[in-house]
């Protein structure tokens, strides 16, 4: 492998690496803003610009591969390159960059909403000149609608082609280009034919600087303002990594959060909006149908009811169960447990959810169909009854607790027919849904942003599922309600004082993830033990 000298680093790296992508290992900065590592190379803001040994002209770092030098044309005698990223005419040329970017763009920051993660900011701060030699009017371009919730504000631009790289390259859908030439350049859609893509959001995202606007977001905060939580989107298994950026407990935007392992760099707009969902008809207190609408209950109450209804309709052996595939695993586990505790039959199930086909994009990107997004998990932690609940779920009365899934759950004739045929009907969500609607009591449990614990995509890998929000009043964790009711109905002390100790339990009890210890996790996940 080529012998490479950066700076004061020495580093092999295959033979071809661009010097970009060595500099980014090693962490060393070099400017960048047409490059993206999940896009092909445009090599045309010349940002990266670099001096290379025996080379005249300073080069483009995200274009200019690494080279093998024979072994008698090795520098000193053993490097195959040797780069210089801080010299005086690195440093002069970048100067003369950014002054070029500048000409025309606007000194927006003070109300721009890239401002404190612009590129353009931060660059021009460490390697700009504080005036520019440009005298003339700037060039003033309104605003436009791109379609998809993205707005462009033109001025900003800085021409880079990053979006029009990801929508040729990424999504294969190619809505935008870069129209007319020279003063006139700018980034524009056919006439009649906007940005319509699911993953259109991710324009917004990957703009180094604040043109690509997502219309939703623009001037709602500052991003300083805001909380970076890194978890995990649910509305499907794909299980993308996100960060939910929050602030005063609301959630302004959730961007993508790069992961090899599961989404790339990228999500999909149903995950990136999903959190408008769930502020509307946020559940909490526990609720007891009335008979004109509902009773709110204490929770002591409520946690007694349940036994009351269970001794009242058929016992303990007559409870049947309905685990969600959109709740954290430590809540289907903790079902399945009480399940069993309760009596030998079969008697817990999987709420259906929706499932639609798989949509996958040229560059490999896929948004799953099935909109449990932790269908697997479920199925790990109460065994594969996905099947459907009809086959070991007679027409008989009894209790019938029952997870929602968030909104997803499709009312099946089957499942209609368990809810009649059940004495009383237990809830437990975090916001009002067509199963709330069928529910005598409703127990009010985290929401998917305000949920810890363990989630398991469709290829096995399980990440953490990371609390952003605070509950909302007297919302309790769902794994809490199930070890409370456990500890109720069985009357055995609860092992449990966090999340953390059922994953713990969980390592310990499913054989494929023992090592999906909380501490193995980290940011990026881990593969159940025998997948990949
Ligand atoms: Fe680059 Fe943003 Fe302009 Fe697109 S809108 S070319 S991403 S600066
Ligand atoms: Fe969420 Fe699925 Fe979209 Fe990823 S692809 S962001 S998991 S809905
Ligand atoms: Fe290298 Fe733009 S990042 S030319």
């Amino acid at each position: 492998m080529p012998l490479l000298k950066l700076d004061d680093h020495e580093l092999e790296v295959p033979k071809g690496t661009k010097i970009l992508d060595a500099a980014l290992k090693v962490g060393i900065e070099i400017p960048h803003y047409c490059y993206h590592p999940a896009l092909s190379i445009a090599g045309s803001c010349r940002m990266c610009l670099v001096e290379v040994e025996g080379m005249p002209k300073l080069q483009t770092a995200c274009s200019t591969p690494v080279r093998e030098l024979p072994p008698e044309k090795k520098i000193d005698g053993r490097y195959d390159m040797v780069v210089h990223t801080t010299t005086g005419k690195v440093t002069a040329a970048r100067k003369l960059v950014l002054e070029f970017l500048l000409l025309n763009h606007p000194l927006d920051c003070p109300v721009c909403d890239q401002a404190g993660e612009c590129l353009l900011q931060d660059y021009s701060f460490k390697y700009g000149e504080a005036h520019s030699r440009f005298v003339e009017d700037k060039r003033v371009q309104p605003g436009e609608e791109l379609g998809s919730g993205v707005v462009i504000n033109l001025n900003r631009c800085i021409l880079c082609t990053r979006c029009v790289r990801f929508n040729r390259e990424i999504t294969g859908t190619g809505e935008l280009f870069v129209e007319n030439r020279g003063y006139h350049n700018k980034i524009a859609v056919f006439d009649g034919k906007p940005l319509d893509n699911p993953l259109a959001g991710n324009v917004a995202d990957i703009c180094p600087v604040g043109a690509l606007l997502l219309k939703d977001y623009i001037h709602s905060t500052r991003v300083w303002h805001l909380s970076h939580t890194p978890s995990v989107c649910t509305e499907c298994s794909a299980g993308c990594s996100i960060t939910v950026d929050a602030a005063n407990d609301r959630i302004y935007r959730i961007v993508s959060r790069e992961n090899e392992q599961a989404n790339g760099h990228f999500i999909c707009d149903t995950g990136r909006y999903a959190f408008h969902t769930y502020a509307e008809g946020v559940l909490t207190e526990p609720l007891m149908r009335a008979k004109r609408g509902w009773k709110a209950l204490s929770w002591d109450l409520a946690y007694r009811t349940v036994a009351d209804q269970i001794d009242r309709h058929g016992g303990k052996g007559a409870v049947r169960a309905l685990a969600s595939p959109t709740f954290p695993n430590e809540s289907s586990f903790l079902l399945g447990q009480l399940m069993q505790r309760l009596s030998d039959k079969r008697n817990v199930a999987l709420i259906p959810v929706k499932r639609e086909a798989d949509q996958t994009f040229p560059a490999g990107f896929k948004i799953s169909g099935d909109k449990g997004g932790n269908r697997r998990g479920a199925e790990d932690m109460i065994g594969k009854l996905a099947a459907g609940f009809k086959s070991f779920f007679k027409d008989e009365e009894g209790v019938l607790l029952v997870m929602d899934a968030d909104g997803r759950a499709e009312v099946t004739a089957d499942l209609k027919g368990l809810f009649e045929s059940s004495s009383f009907k237990v809830v437990l969500a975090s916001n009002e849904s067509n199963i709330t609607a069928m529910a005598d009591l409703v127990l009010p449990v985290a929401g998917p942003f305000e949920r810890e614990g363990t989630v398991t995509n469709d290829q096995g890998l399980v990440q953490w599922l990371q609390l952003a929000l605070e509950r909302k009043g007297q919302a309790r964790p769902a794994w809490l309600v199930l070890a409370e009711l456990d500890r109720l109905l069985t009357g055995e002390a609860s092992l449990y004082t966090c999340a953390g100790d059922v994953t713990w339990k969980i390592n310990r009890a499913i054989s494929a993830y023992s090592q999906a210890t909380r501490f193995k996790l980290g940011l990026k996940g881990q593969l159940l033990t025998g997948t990949g």
